[in-house]
């Protein structure tokens, strides 16, 4: 299912080695994941997240605050009954981890190693279930073969379309979620003091007309956030590198901290 990032071609999995055709390989490490960023993908521009953001997502997360969105995309794959999905910048797995089922193949893909790595440490039973395959790699490339994939994911991720189009079969869907226009309004209030709404539709017109959009929802989670909910809630977004030190210092001195998280999800089908 996965492809060489140097030729392309298919990977073949012997023990615990992948190898492709022209003997490029491939170990999978002791924690479960394959390295598949080569050097000629790498960019400083694209180095994903970074570990502090990555553990911080994790602890937020493990607080089960976006248990309504994670229970929504469950419900919404397990209607498209799919044995192949790809769930790019899968980050550290929260979602990725729903995805598999009895009979399934999942690949989670993430450019940042420090979230494959806390990924595969995390979901490592989850074998049992399906098989999650943990990549590191980059979006820009993905790493698997021409129309094998019945459905692509991005979570707040990035959305290579040439490559979705080429890793989707004929008539795959695309999942995607997204900050709707109010997300974290009080806590965006605090720290910038005047609030720019989200655009969420922007990504209907930016993957138009190559996917068509065929359903949506939105998911309101009213929080209440503690310090270190709240401050792990700032630290995995980018507005902690946008706010002012100031503004964000006061902000995580508050406890219970009130503010409504919502998303969109999108459906795609891949147009014909
Ligand atoms: C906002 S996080 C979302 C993570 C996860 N989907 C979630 O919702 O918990 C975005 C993720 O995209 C990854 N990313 C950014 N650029 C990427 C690229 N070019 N290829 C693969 N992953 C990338 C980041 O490392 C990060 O883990
Ligand atoms: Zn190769």
């Amino acid at each position: 299912m996965l492809t060489c990032p140097i030729c392309q071609t298919v990977l073949d999995l012997q023990g615990k080695t992948y190898t492709c055709q022209n003997r490029h390989s491939y170990d999978i490490s002791k924690d479960g994941y394959v390295n598949l960023h080569i050097v000629q993908h790498k960019n400083s521009h694209h180095a994903g997240d970074t570990p502090e953001s990555v553990q911080a997502r994790r602890r937020f997360l493990s607080g089960g605050h976006y248990q309504p969105l994670r229970d929504e995309i469950a419900s919404i794959i397990n209607k498209l009954s799919p044995k192949t999905i790809l769930d790019i910048g899968c980050g550290e797995g929260y979602y990725t981890s729903i995805l598999a089922d009895d009979g399934r193949q999942v690949i989670g893909l993430d450019i940042a190693k420090t979230a494959i790595i806390t990924a595969s440490k995390t979901y490592k039973n989850q074998d049992i279930h399906g098989g999650i395959t943990w990549v590191v790699g980059t979006g820009v490339v993905l790493p698997v073969a021409d129309g094998d994939m019945d459905i692509c994911t991005s979570f707040f991720s990035p959305l290579p379309k040439a490559e979705m189009l080429r890793a989707l079969k004929t008539g795959g869907h695309l999942l995607i979620a997204t900050p709707a226009q109010q997300h974290l309004y009080a806590m965006r209030e605090q720290l910038f003091g005047v609030v720019k709404p989200h655009d969420p539709t922007k990504f209907i017109t930016q993957l138009s007309p190559e996917f068509t959009l065929i359903d949506e929802w939105c998911i309101d989670a009213p929080l209440m956030l503690d310090g270190q909910s709240l401050a792990d809630l700032i630290d995995m977004t980018p507005y902690t590198y946008k706010a002012k030190l100031d503004r964000k210092t006061a902000l995580k001195m508050q406890s219970d901290f009130k503010v409504t998280a919502s998303f969109c999800i999108y459906l795609f089908k891949k147009t014909n």
